[in-house]
Parts: C-alpha cells; sequence; structure tokens
C-alpha cells in the first residue's frame, strides 16, 4: 500500500478540500441486510481495514469522513447506528431497544449483546472489497475480542488502529458546542455567528448526550470500559497514536502520514 503524503499539512488540507466527497450511501450498513451498497466494487488497491479509537469528541466522526474522502475506505459508526434506529419511524421500539436509547442519552454504553448483534448482522460490511473505518466500535474488551476472533475467522486481519489523544478541555469544549443538522445530518461547532447548517441553511440541534452531566458520564465510561483497549491493541502491534489537537484537516494529513509510517515500518 502506498500513500502519497504530502510535506505540508496545508498543502493536504487545500487538496482534502478539493476533493468532491464520493457517493457513499452505507446503505447495507445503515439499514442492514438484505440492503446493499451500490458502491463496493474492488479498486484493485488493498483496502484499509481501520478502527478509530479515542475518547468521546476527539474527532473519530471528523477524521472517518475525511479519510473516507483520502482512503476510500467506509464509514462504520455504530453510534450513528444506534441513533438512527432509535429515530426511524419503522423502527421497532423493542423494550431493549427503548432501553439502549435510554442509556445513550444518559451517556452510558448499550450492553455488548446490542451491539454485537447489529454488527454481526452487517458483518458483510467488514469483508467489503472497499475496506472500512469503524467509528466507536470495538468500545470494551468483549466487543474488541468478538471482532478479532471474526476478522480472524475471516482472515481479514485490521490494518490498523488509529488512537486519537486529546486533551480533556479540549475535549468537552468540543462536545459542548457540537450541533447536528436535522435535515442533512452534518455535525458542526456552534458558534454565534453559527446558529444554522453552514452546509443546507437548516436547523441545529444539540445532541442529548452532548450536555453537561451526560458528557462527566460518557468521559468516566470511556475511562473504564474503552481506555484499556489501548493495551489491547498495543499488545497486537496495531496501535497508531495521533495528536488529535489543531483543525481536522491537519489532524487528517497527521492520520496518513502515521499510517503511512505505519505501513513503511511493517513492510
Ligand atoms: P458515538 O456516536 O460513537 O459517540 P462518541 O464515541 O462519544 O464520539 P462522538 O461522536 O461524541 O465524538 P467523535 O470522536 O466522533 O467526535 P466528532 O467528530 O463528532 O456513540 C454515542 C453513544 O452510542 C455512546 O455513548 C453509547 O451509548 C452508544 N454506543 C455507540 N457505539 C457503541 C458501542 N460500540 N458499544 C456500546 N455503546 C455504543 O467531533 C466532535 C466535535 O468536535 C464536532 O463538533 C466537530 O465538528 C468538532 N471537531 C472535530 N475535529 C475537530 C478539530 N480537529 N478541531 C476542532 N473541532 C473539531
Amino acid at each position: 500500500m502506498i500513500l502519497a503524503v504530502p510535506a505540508s499539512p496545508d498543502l493536504f488540507a487545500a487538496r482534502l478540500y478539493m476533493k468532491s466527497p464520493e457517493a457513499n450511501d452505507r446503505i447495507a450498513w445503515n439499514q442492514g441486510p438484505p440492503a446493499d451498497c451500490s458502491d463496493s466494487e474492488e479498486s484493485g488497491k488493498p483496502p484499509w481495514r481501520l478502527v478509530l479509537m479515542g475518547p468521546p469528541g476527539a474527532g473519530k466522526g471528523t477524521q472517518a469522513e475525511l479519510l473516507h474522502q483520502y482512503l476510500g475506505a467506509c464509514h462504520l459508526s455504530t453510534g450513528d447506528l444506534l441513533r438512527s434506529a432509535a429515530s426511524h419511524p419503522n423502527c421497532v421500539q423493542s423494550p431493549a431497544m427503548k432501553a439502549a436509547q435510554d442509556l445513550m442519552s444518559h451517556g452510558g454504553l448499550v450492553p455488548d449483546s446490542i451491539v454485537w448483534d447489529m454488527v454481526r448482522e452487517r458483518s458483510a460490511c467488514l469483508r467489503c472489497p472497499g475496506g472500512f473505518l469503524l467509528d466507536g466500535f470495538p468500545r470494551t474488551v468483549g466487543q474488541a475480542e468478538a471482532l478479532t476472533a471474526l476478522m480472524r475467522e475471516e482472515k481479514l486481519p485490521l490494518t490498523a488502529v488509529v488512537n486519537y489523544e486529546l486533551p480533556l478541555p479540549e475535549i468537552i469544549s468540543r462536545l459542548s458546542s457540537r450541533r447536528t443538522c436535522r435535515d442533512c445530518q452534518s455535525v458542526q461547532h456552534f458558534s454565534a455567528e453559527n446558529e444554522i447548517c453552514n452546509h443546507c441553511g437548516g436547523s441545529l440541534y444539540q445532541r442529548d448526550d452532548d450536555h453537561p452531566e451526560a458528557i462527566a458520564v460518557r468521559l468516566k465510561v470511556y475511562q473504564r470500559e474503552t481506555a484499556p483497549l489501548i493495551e489491547y491493541y498495543e499488545r497486537f502491534g496495531l496501535l497508531v497514536p495521533v495528536d488529535a489537537t489543531s483543525s481536522a484537516a491537519h489532524v487528517c494529513a497527521r492520520t496518513v502520514a502515521a499510517l503511512q509510517h505505519r505501513l513503511q515500518t511493517i513492510a
């Protein structure tokens, strides 16, 4: 695998934003089987199979969208999946799904069994020749072990696990200012000058779990349940730490450079 890494992050950022986002409907992930994606043909290049880790608000979702433009792999988020399942008009509001929604809005984790059922049902997305960028999964050692077993069974090794690192005050600031567009679902930073969606002009809302009490719970849960995965993936030699401070484009440039470095190291 060869990655072109521009010497300057500014040049990288400019090139990134000049690329037009490719169609990536993620239907197979968002709707589950039997839905099929329209853009899962083989590109002839080895696929990127990445896990994106990091505390809440570190920018995993933002980076997944940028990396998708650069690497082509599909952005698969369990958080997006759970949120859309909860809000879908046809979603069967089973007691388990209602309990999951309640846990999410207060900052807790959804039980492994529910999350794993959803991921296993969509395991074709993990076998996709286009590769994947897993965002928000795995989040517990149990989920990581289940993923490792599945990838072994399918003989599909992970390329790397990117771990975004961000100081606590910046995490809190990013989460408290995050807003999502009701119409196009894009995620953006809220400010007095930016009260409507800067993509489509739609109205913005704040996620239930971005209120201060829920943020505090999420950070505790992250430390207890998810941070141990750093050591887990370090043991497999897969961990690629990335400094998540500075602009999203700069962080993306750093990620690509770190992935390139890893490829050269293991070649
Ligand atoms: P999920 O949606 O996965 O939330 P999360 O992991 O807490 O991560 P976030 O989406 O809050 O943040 P992010 O790192 O993606 O940052 P973003 O790019 O948005 O999960 C939500 C809930 O679902 C969980 O709490 C749990 O209940 C449940 N769940 C999901 N998966 C689960 C699982 N596997 N097991 C059990 N439960 C599960 O960026 C944040 C903000 O910062 C945005 O406003 C963005 O515009 C801004 N920003 C991003 N990058 C930069 C930058 N470089 N500079 C300035 N601002 C930036």
